[in-house]
Order: structure tokens, then sequence, then C-alpha cells
């Protein structure tokens, strides 16, 4: 691979990383800027970074690894935020805790029984903070971290790659974890994210995104009538504090099934018990896999109005469809509009909830010497 140039220029309080002139495809140059986007009360810096192909632009914060914008083409060209986020880095310190806007998730994505796991024959109790159970890495995941960020470039693509240490015992999790997390935005508008860690000691890992997508424009109302298609035959239906009940069960005949698309909003009001528990779908499907770790396609988004057209893909064996059942109106997002249940979708790709305490879902434990990988893509196009 050719080793690019990079120029670099301050422009106010931007730094901007121009990409070299390339002569494969002069139309639509990759660049990555830099800012300041404040500070955490310790006096921490926070840096948001720009990425764009020409076409779609997307802003990550070093704060939480947050996806603060991503701006995709309508049909007409037109470029429009799809994700919900804030404005400020306060909004994201004070309110973040709540829907986890945009940002990475660990050490462990979604929830663990009563937050405890026996490994090795120990035993661990993570903090509680989700009813009776531990959610999206305890009291301060990775989300509130501020990652180590260094620009990357490929022949057809601009990058970050964020780096976090989580020492041994953080949120009670026994191992340090080294973390890499790569953002990847490519010519062709896909967003992919590569996660990659490893542990001194026996652990447990699970990484996520958690962006919640609106095809139609962040602030513009629910994405109920969004076209889902999910790659799943199966699901892992929950208990009343939406813990994993064991049995994987079959989509068939339930309004769960997004084999053949839907409207996300068709059946998300049928008197069926696993959406009354959830308020609408936050519920962990099994991905149909060729053969464990597959990239393979997981979820197709159609947003009617706008054209746009999201296909996730992963190499994980699940995904979290979340409808932001939760949302109610009181924050108000990087548009100024308030946010309300359903105005948008989450696709949280991951290993299965509780995995840790059920023997039946693959195995969510990582080693020394070993690695954890994934790599999720989020492509964009138009119809
Ligand atoms: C969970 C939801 C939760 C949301 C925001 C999702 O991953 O499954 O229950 O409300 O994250 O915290």
């Amino acid at each position: 691979m050719r080793k690019s140039i990079v120029a670099v220029t301050a422009v106010g309080s931007a730094l901007i990383v121009s990409a070299p002139p390339s002569s494969a495809a002069p139309s639509a140059e990759g660049s990555i800027t830099k800012e300041a986007f404040g500070k955490l009360a310790d006096g921490t810096k926070v840096d948001r970074y720009t990425l764009t192909n020409g076409r779609t632009r997307v802003r990550i914060l070093t704060y939480g690894g947050i996806i603060q914008t991503l701006e995709v083409p309508d049909r007409h060209g037109h470029r429009g935020n799809v994700v919900l986020g804030f404005r400020t880095l306060k909004d994201y310190v004070d309110k973040n805790g709540g829907p986890y806007f945009g940002a990475l998730i660990g050490r462990y994505a979604n929830r663990i029984a009563k937050g405890r796991f026996t490994l090795d024959g120990k035993t661990y109790q993570l903090a509680i903070n989700n009813g009776p159970n531990s959610l999206h890495g305890g009291l301060k995941g990775f989300n509130t971290k501020v990652w180590k960020a260094e620009p990357v470039r490929g022949k057809d693509s601009v990058g970050l790659r964020l780096t976090y240490t989580s020492v041994d015992g953080e949120e009670h999790y026994p191992g340090t974890l080294k973390t890499t997390v790569t953002y990847t935005l490519t010519r062709k508008n896909a967003l992919q994210i590569g996660y990659h860690a490893t542990t001194d000691k026996a652990t447990i890992v699970n990484l996520t995104n958690h962006s919640y997508f609106n095809l139609a424009g962040e602030g513009s109302g629910v994405a109920y009538d969004h076209r889902l298609q999910l790659n799943a035959d199966r699901y892992t239906p929950v208990d009343d504090t939406s813990i994993p009940l064991g049995p994987i069960a079959s989509v068939k005949g339930t309004p769960f099934d997004f084999i053949s698309p839907h409207a996300i909003g068709e059946r998300i009001r049928d008197n069926d018990p696993q959406l009354l528990i959830g308020h609408g779908y936050d519920h962990n499907y099994v991905l149909n896999k060729p053969k464990p770790n597959a990239l393979t396609l997981a979820a197709k988004v159609t947003d009617p109005r706008s054209g746009r057209v999201m296909e996730a893909s992963t190499t994980q064996p699940g995904v979290q469809l979340y409808t932001a059942n939760f949302l109610d109106g009181t924050l108000v997002g990087t548009s100024g509009h308030a946010y309300r249940q359903g105005d948008a979708f989450c696709l949280e790709t991951q290993h299965f909830p509780d995995s840790p305490n059920k023997p039946n879902f693959p195995s969510t434990v990582l080693r020394p010497g070993q690695a954890f990988d994934a790599t999720t893509v989020y492509a964009f196009s138009t119809k």
C-alpha cells in the first residue's frame, strides 16, 4: 500500500488533515479534520474528528467514541444527518447515561443478570444500573471514557483509530483490557467499525456501537415507516427485566419476524407479551450465519420518504433491535428537536445478552493470548 503524505494546516481552532491528491478517483477526495469539542470537569480535553469522503460526513468524539452526526445523501443527493445526538459535550456527560446516543459500549454491551457472573470458579459482582441488572458496562462504561485518537488513511478510505485501556478491576471486571475501535468511512459510502481487544487475565467482553438511526433525518419524527428486513430466523425472548430466558425461539408467526421486510411500526403495538416487556422491540436476534464469525448481512432498512437505504453487516452472532422505546420527549437533540418514543431504531451488533450466564450462547470469555475481533459495516445507498 502506498504511504500517503498528509498535509496538516491549522484553520482557526481546527486542525485540517487533508488527503493527498489521488489520481484514482479525483471526485470524492477524503479528508480528516480535528477540532476541540470541550473539556471534562477534570480538564481532560475532548476532540471532534470529521471524516468525509465527499458525499458522506461523520463526526466522531473522542469522548465515548461517540458518532455525533452521520450525514448521508438522500435519493436527490441532499445530505441529511441520520443519527440522533446532542450538540454539546455537557449534554453527553449529563444525559447520555440513559440513551447512549452513538456511543461505544463496553466492557459488556447489553445486560448481565443481577450484574453477576462466574469465571474460572470466581464470582464477580458488577454495578446494578438497570432494574436488577447491569447494563452497558456499568456506571462508567466505555461510553464515558476519553479515547486516544489517531487518523488512519487507506487507499479508498478515511478513518479514525480509537484506543482505550481499561485497567484490571475497572467497573469490577477482571483483567486489563486493551481495546481498539477503528471507524472507517469508505469511498463507497460505508461506515465500518472494527473492534479489537486483548486481556492479561481471563475476562468477558462484548463491544458494540449504540447509534440511533433515522434515515429520514434526525429530529424528523418516528421511524415507524422505515422498512426493515432482518437476516434472523430466531431471537432470544426475555423475562420481565429484559434478560434472555435461555431458550432460543423462532420468529415465525410472531411480530418479531422480519425475514421479509415489514414497516418497523406495523406490528409494534400488537398485544404480544414480548413487545409489552420491551415497550416495543428491544430484543436480540440470532443472526443466520453459514459459519460463526462470517461477515454477513444482518439487516437492511429502507426509508420510503428519503430513499435512503442502510445495510448492516457483521461478524457478530447477534443484533439488538431497539426501537428507541424509552425516549420520552425530555431530550433535545442536535437539530433542536425533542426526541420521543420511536424516533429512531438501533441495530446494536453484539454477542447475546447475559452470555456469561447462558452456557448455550456463544462464549464471551476472552483469555490472555487470545484476541477479540469483530467487524460491523453500515453501508448507505439510495433507491
Ligand atoms: C437496551 C435498552 C436501553 C437502551 C438505552 C439498549 O441496548 O436494550 O433497553 O433502553 O439500550 O440504554
